[in-house]
């Protein structure tokens, strides 16, 4: 007997599924039976190929979509729920930072890193709401960082940490989470976030030093320890959970 996994033809949107984090959240997502629609503004053919290798009843396409642009995330969030019927489950995951000091940010980084991990995030979460309150069911999960809760996480030595702009901006996502969660749970719809820690990624591989042997849990977080993170949120394992913000980072930051 197959167990059910609670995502069987659920429709969940992905922004950045291009990028480590989200692919990993894909895979998870498909290999439970999901489709999966991926928001990315480069192509995501990776992310497709590896959905593809991995088989199974799930599937995944892709739309290319800036989320900081408004009116394209609304063009996009129409023409899928039009050819899937609706959107179930909405992962913000598109984002990113640069380690740029306070006072050498220019106004066009502060709002480049803003647009990309907090506005758009509002945007997606503006055009899928009306579908899920009008069903009265959906699950929205926010990939913050624990960025957004200590204030930038330190790396050794003359690495620094990521700047003010991607602090503010993933604190921002987790406020907007919050009041998203007060508002709309008792519509049916739950609105979490995760916070990793430094996760093995491209960022990582250039060569950032965390100092993670004294981490609780001595190690880097993989793509996949995020992606768990969030299917649980967006499971119906996690029913009774909204407003959460689950630190994925081994412990640091507690
Ligand atoms: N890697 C880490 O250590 C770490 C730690 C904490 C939080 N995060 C967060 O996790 C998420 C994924 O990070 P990752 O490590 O997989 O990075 P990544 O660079 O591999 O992936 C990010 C993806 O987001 C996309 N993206 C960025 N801005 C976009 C926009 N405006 N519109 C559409 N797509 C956009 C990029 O094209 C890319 O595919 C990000 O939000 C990041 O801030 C990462």
């Amino acid at each position: 007997m197959t167990m059910k996994t609670g995502f069987e033809d659920k429709v969940a949107v992905v922004t950045g599924a291009a990028g480590f984090i989200g692919r990993a959240i894909v895979l998870a997502l498909a290999a439970r039976g999901a489709r999966a629609v991926i928001l990315d503004r480069v192509p995501a053919d990776q992310t497709l190929e590896a959905v593809r290798a991995q088989g199974g009843s799930g599937s995944a396409s892709a739309v290319l979509c800036d989320v900081s642009d408004s009116a394209a995330v609304d063009r996009a969030m129409r023409e899928i729920e039009s050819a899937q019927g609706r959107i179930d489950i909405l992962v913000n995951c598109a984002g990113g930072g640069q380690r740029i000091g306070f006072v050498e940010t220019s106004d066009a980084e502060w709002f480049t890193q803003i647009n990309s991990n907090l506005s758009g995030a509002f945007y997606t979460m503006r055009a899928v709401l009306p579908g899920m309150l009008a069903r009265k069911s959906g699950a929205i999960v926010n990939v913050a960082s624990i960025s957004g809760i200590i204030g930038g996480l330190p790396s050794r030595g003359t690495q620094g940490r990521s700047g003010p702009a991607y602090g503010a901006a993933k604190a921002g996502l987790i406020g907007l989470t919050k009041w998203a969660a007060r508002e709309f749970g008792k519509h049916g719809v739950r609105v979490n976030a995760i916070a990793p820690g430094p996760v093995l990624t491209s960022q990582v591989m250039h060569g950032y030093d965390y100092g993670v042997d004294d981490y609780p849990i001595p190690r880097m977080g993989t793509p996949e320890d995020m992606a768990e993170a969030v299917i649980f949120l967006a499971s119906p394992a996690s029913g009774y959970i909204t407003g959460e913000v689950i630190k994925v980072t081994g412990g640091t930051g507690m």
